[in-house]
């Protein structure tokens, strides 16, 4: 078949990329990210390393990626620096020694950081699609994220043309790209099933250099079965959306559910839809996993709104077969506008999101082990919590065999703040923050979200601080991490 645009390998791609240059490369999970032009750079980085030359280049995506983009540029030692958002274990490493500079980003505002140019000039746009026209359209694959305005933005463009997608995903897509202020209008999305945009996005043909064809899967694993916690937390979740929607503070019809990536999650929505008091609902959400197309299938869930569809190769292989039945149940947006802060306020999204460890307070930390090594990023977190009708965190009440309360004195680094979380839900149970001051949290939160094993100690620091508004002792806020720094184990911490 002829194609509208030089076709290059993938090497010939990689070729003409400098030592320097910043790339914004499609992907939002493993989802739709580019996977042999970022492969060809890794060897071509190994090349010009053993030839004594420098080659790194700045890397800009939607969110993580699969290992063929973060994992092999990684490892190739090729990234300059890193940003929004990524979970992979090989560049993890290397950010946490210090060798890759990382910087953490709301998803909602990478698309408007890199059009106003915070970010230096994206020389390339390398771009996964299903489909490319002469004039300059591409159909996306099976993530959006912040593709079109990589595609707007870079000086030029390569397609990564992946035939293992089907062109039948055409008009899953809803791109919308908002103006820049003072021209910034209101997005104009006032239902979840709203399309406000093109099935396709518009490339300046000058721009497109060439296409890679490629035939790969996407880098996508397959879910863990919960444990016995992680149910429980289903379970709670399922039971607190219920009981607030018989109160009357959800309304009966129910609002569009934001849920986080991971196993949890997929636990959590699994447990709604099994819940008799929660009726079929919508989501609004960035990522789309397992459970949700199951919720489809079963109809619990009537339509939902994402920028990626993230699941293993089984559901995968479901979801390609029956295009049609998703095509009028799924749309794809732009990360700008899935997590955008306007359209969440506006719906009353419902937020879940997980946590690594909770303080006594409500303050969150979603991305630091020990305050100091990235897990993976606040991601879309903070722009779905900041803006949710309700927001949820949720943990195992603990983590590494019991050797770490999640629920601890004073995070060891903040992401989310006391103002904007209002449920916290472990395993243990389901601590309500709304409308409670710091005394009442503290409380609340040690009896029914902290594990047995800690709460004593939990009690034990808050009682140690009667006045103030924030009963908080600073030098033994991080009793808990210190004492697990000296012994490997949170238990046994005492205070003097
Ligand atoms: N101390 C030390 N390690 C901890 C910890 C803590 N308090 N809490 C979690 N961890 C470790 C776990 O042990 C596990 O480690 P392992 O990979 O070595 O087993 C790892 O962190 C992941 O934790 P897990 O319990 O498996 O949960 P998860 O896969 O659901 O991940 C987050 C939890 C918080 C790391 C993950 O949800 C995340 O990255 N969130 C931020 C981004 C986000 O919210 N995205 C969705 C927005 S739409």
């Amino acid at each position: 078949m002829s194609l509208p645009f030089p076709l290059l390998t993938a090497d010939e791609a990689a070729a003409l990329i400098q030592d320097r240059d910043i790339i914004g490369f499609s992907g939002f999970t493993p989802a739709g990210a580019a996977k042999s032009i970022p492969r060809a750079l890794a060897a071509r980085a190994r090349a010009e390393h053993e030839a004594g030359r420098p080659f790194k280049v700045g890397v800009i995506t939607g969110a993580s990626t699969g290992p063929s983009l973060d994992g092999e540029l990684a490892k190739a030692e090729a990234v300059l620096f890193r940003t929004p958002y990524q979970a992979d274990p090989e560049l993890r490493k290397r950010i946490n020694k210090g060798e890759v500079q990382f910087f953490d980003m709301h998803l909602s505002m990478l698309p408007q950081a890199v059009r106003y140019g915070f970010l230096g000039k994206m020389k390339w746009a390398v771009v996964e699609a299903c489909e490319v026209y002469p004039g300059g359209e591409i159909v996306l694959t099976t993530s959006v994220g912040a593709s079109p305005t990589f595609c707007g933005t870079a000086e030029k463009v390569i397609i990564e043309l992946n035939r293992h997608h089907s062109p039948a995903l055409r008009g899953l897509h809803d791109i919308y790209e908002p103006f820049d202020p003072p021209r910034r209008r209101e997005i104009p999305l006032f239902d979840v099933r709203d399309r406000i945009g093109s099935p396709v996005v518009k490339i300046d043909p000058s721009r497109i250099v060439g296409i890679v064809e490629t035939n790969q899967a996407d880098e996508c694993g397959s879910f863990e079965l919960p444990n016995e916690a992680v149910l429980r937390i289903g379970h709670n979740v399922a039971e607190f959306l219920a009981s607030e929607r018989k109160r009357g503070t959800i309304p009966s019809s129910f609002l569009p559910i934001q849920s986080g990536v991971g196993d949890i999650a997929n636990a959590v929505l699994g447990a709604m839809g099994e819940h008799p008091g929660i009726p079929p609902f919508q989501m609004y959400s960035e990522v789309l996993q397992d459970a949700v197309f199951k919720l489809l299938q079963s109809g619990k869930l009537t339509f939902a709104s994402t920028t990626a569809v993230t699941v293993s190769p089984e559901m995968n292989a479901e979801f390609t077969r029956n295009l049609d039945f998703y095509r009028s149940r799924i749309v794809m947006r732009p990360q700008e506008i899935s997590n955008h802060p306007e359209v969440v306020r506006r719906l009353g999204i419902i937020s879940i999101n997980a946590a690594i460890e909770a303080d006594l307070f409500g303050n969150i930390n979603s991305t630091h082990v020990l305050g100091k090594s990235l897990m993976n990023g606040i991601g879309g977190s903070g722009d779905f919590t900041r803006n949710a009708f309700i927001s949820i965190f949720v943990c195992p009440s603990l983590q590494k065999n019991g050797r770490i309360s999640t629920i601890v004195p004073l995070v060891s680094h903040a992401d989310h703040s006391e103002h904007s979380v209002q449920v916290i839900i472990t395993d243990q149970g389901i601590a309500d923050l709304r409308g409670k001051s710091p005394h009442e949290r503290a409380e609340l939160i040690t009896e029914r979200c902290a594990h047995p094993d800690f709460r004593d100690a939990l009690h034990a620091y808050v009682e140690r601080t009667k006045d103030g508004q924030t009963p908080q002792t600073l030098g033994e806020a991080f009793a808990f991490h210190q004492h697990y720094m000296r012994t490997g184990d949170m238990r046994g911490v005492t205070f003097s």
